[in-house]
């Protein structure tokens, strides 16, 4: 059975907020999880993470919470073979930005498939009004992953 890690980029809760919800579902399906916030997380953890749940949102203009900027940059200059990685991302963002609708949380996702890791399920984009979205999303993604 796969070990899930579920991993965190906020900067007011909202992402901590779903992923302690993801910790608990996981936990009800029998799964094995940990929960990190994306400062105590590495990039040079990702091919060794067997499966991963990111939910991050976005700040500034695009940019990501304060906290996720050291995994940004890693991530961006990363080159692992995450063939075995399996993963989801949760996109929080605000749909008045934009162009910059959820732009961290799409970065993560291209960045994770460039390097050749598998989404269980595709991204969501979540608007302010995220509960219902992230529900639907959260029963998909724990499906695919049992
Ligand atoms: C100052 C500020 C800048 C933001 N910039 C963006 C943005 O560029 N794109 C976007 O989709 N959402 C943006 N948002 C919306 C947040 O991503 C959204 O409120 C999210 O739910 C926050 O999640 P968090 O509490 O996990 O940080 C911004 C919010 C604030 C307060």
């Amino acid at each position: 059975m796969a070990q899930l890690t579920i991993v965190y980029a906020t900067e007011t809760g909202n992402s901590e907020e779903l992923a302690r919800k993801a910790l608990v579902t996981a936990k009800e399906n029998g799964l094995e999880a940990t929960l990190t916030a994306v400062e105590d997380y590495s990039a040079e953890q990702l091919p060794a993470t067997q499966a991963l749940l990111f939910i991050g949102s976005t700040q500034g203009e695009g940019e990501p919470p304060s906290s996720a900027w050291e995994f940004h940059d890693a991530l961006k200059d990363a080159d692992f073979d995450l063939s075995a990685l399996k993963y989801g991302v949760v996109a929080l963002g605000d749909t008045g930005y934009g162009e910059f609708f959820c732009a961290f949380g799409k970065f993560v996702d291209e960045q994770l498939a460039r390097m050749g890791a598998s989404a269980l399920v595709p991204r969501v984009d979540c608007d302010y009004d995220f509960d219902a979205d992230y529900a639907a999303w959260s029963e998909r993604f724990f499906a695919a992953l049992k």
